[in-house]
């Protein structure tokens, strides 16, 4: 196939002539609870992937598959079809947060409704809005050209939002099946409307269960107070010691450990016309931003690492009172983690420091729930520039490059076990609510996400001009600012391998 302006805006003329059927098969998916966290809901989680994988059959992708795991399905489907391209790996979840506390709601949160421009339901942005308006841009593509401009394998998941790892061990078990150049995903957010934005680094994540066990039963206040140990006391202890009031988690080695920010990567956040400190305080409705004051928010949001508790359960919350002391409590306990620090590292170091903490009396368990690595995406190879354009050319103004504080924990997998490079261009905003009550998508970004990701699939395989081009970033941000560096040492090694779309198309 030759360069071809036409087919690209056939593409996205299609776009936008089925702009209400694309939101109404949309709202189909939305409909389905599949809320991957919860039993109760397996089944909405399979009718989900196979919404999907019915989906990719009927836009003309080739293997669709529900793959069946220990956990909830995998869907993969691929088209192969365009040799000497590149292949791109895209990757979402259909899968969902739970919805409580669902009083707070203002409308059903899986009857999706269109309100001031917004789509509301669970999943709309965060990722099935995202993930489909993949699969949608495939199909304009593939409407437009009677194929694709590359070459495509899709792998959605449906435990994202659990921490499952049944696309761990896929992508271990199958790294020949998923060989590709590069993987696209659309998962993530931009500063502002309007701003589009490449986002070069996630954080990872160690989610914990702090169990604590005092005596051998529950005991009445008034008999054992004063001589028994009180687990939800305990937990408190060792909560308030394990981060203090200002903002600094008590284990060093977390911040030895740190990579300074450069000064070059100061310069690319500086680039973002957005004031942060000003809209986070907006979107939390809170005058002050707790944490530690002397470092930037913006390093704070996503350079630093974080301790936060999720929840406490023991003792007696009914209505009333009652003068127990319970035998057990919980703690719901996640750390996020910039990419050099390992969740297998943070780990040991939390469990000693939980042991320092815990007073006398009481026993402490720290039980992994889930981990995953940080992402630190190099920025000098030609899938960013294509990306880079691609957002250009539909926003009609250059990306901002950013990094954010939330985890997306097979991305890095990506990077070290298919020595992909990742392009991560969501079209989230920061008042989404995502994992909130009243999650919505902008809908115009509905659609810039499908557009985009036209564009970018075009570039890749039609523009090689375009590839061959020095980006903004190979000749500013990445030197020396250690992003030409991905997360771990091996993939270190294969920072800007993967190079072929800029000779072959
Ligand atoms: N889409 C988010 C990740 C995200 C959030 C990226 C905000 C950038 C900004 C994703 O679906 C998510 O929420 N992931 C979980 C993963 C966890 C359960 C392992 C998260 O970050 O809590
Ligand atoms: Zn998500």
């Amino acid at each position: 196939m030759t360069h071809d302006n036409a087919s690209v805006d056939s593409a996205l003329a299609y776009v936008d002539k089925r702009q209400q059927q694309f939101l109404d098969e949309l709202f189909e998916l939305l409909r389905i609870p599949s809320i991957s966290t919860l039993p109760r809901h397996k089944k909405d989680v399979r009718r989900a992937a196979k919404y999907v994988a019915h989906k990719m059959e009927a836009l003309g992708l080739r293997k669709v598959k529900v793959i069946k795991t220990e956990g909830h399905p995998l869907v993969y489907g691929e088209w192969l079809e365009a040799p000497g391209k590149p292949t791109v790996l895209i990757y979402g979840h259909y899968d969902v947060q739970p919805v409580d506390p669902v009083e707070l709601w203002n409308s059903d949160p899986f009857e999706p409704i269109v309100r001031n421009d917004n789509i509301y339901a669970r999943g709309a942005v965060d990722d099935k809005g995202q993930m489909y308006g993949l699969l949608k841009a495939l199909e304009a593509l593939m409407r437009a050209y009677h194929g694709l401009p590359v070459n495509v394998r899709l792998l959605i998941e449906g435990e994202e939002e659990a921490g499952g790892n049944a696309i761990e061990a896929y992508v271990r078990e199958h790294p020949q099946k998923l060989q590709c150049d590069v993987a696209y995903i659309a998962d993530t957010g931009m500063p502002a409307p309007g701003i589009p934005s490449i986002v070069y680094g996630l954080r990872g994540i160690v989610y914990t269960e702090i169990e604590a066990k005092g005596a051998k039963h529950d005991l009445h206040s008034g008999e054992f107070g004063g001589v028994a140990p009180n687990p939800i006391h305990a937990l408190a202890l060792v909560l308030a010691g394990l981060k203090g009031a200002d903002g600094r988690i008590t284990i060093p080695e977390l911040y030895s450990r740190l990579k300074p920010i450069t000064p070059e990567e100061r310069a690319l956040w500086d680039r973002s016309p957005v004031d942060k400190p000003a809209l986070l305080k907006h979107e939390m409705g809170v005058d002050v931003l707790p944490g530690e004051q002397e470092i930037d928010p913006r390093e704070r949001l996503a350079a630093r690492p974080t301790l936060e508790v999720h929840g406490i359960r023991g003792g007696f919350v009914d209505e009333g009172a009652k003068t127990v002391i319970p035998a057990e409590a919980v703690a719901k306990v996640s750390l996020r983690l910039p990419p050099e620090l390992l969740p297998k590292d943070v780990l040991p170091l939390l469990r000693q420091r939980v042991a320092e903490l815990c007073p006398p009396g009481v026993t402490m368990t720290v039980r992994e729930t889930h981990s995953g690595e940080g992402v630190s995406v190099p920025l000098d190879n030609v899938y960013i520039r294509a990306a880079e354009q691609a957002l250009e050319q539909e926003w009609g103004r250059p990306p901002v490059f950013e990094r954010e504080g939330g985890s997306i924990p097979i991305a890095a997998l990506f990077s070290e076990i298919l020595h992909a490079p990742v392009v991560l261009a969501g079209t989230g905003l920061p008042d989404d609510n995502i994992h909130a009550p009243n999650e919505k998508y902008h809908l115009p970004n509905f659609y810039h996400n499908i557009r985009q990701a036209v564009r970018f699939l075009d570039i890749l395989g039609h523009d090689p001009a375009v590839l061959a081009r020095p980006g903004r970033m190979s000749a500013s941000a990445s030197n020396g600012s250690g992003k030409g560096e991905a997360t771990t040492a091996k993939a270190g090694a294969r920072a800007g391998v993967n190079t072929k779309a800029a000779t072959q198309p």
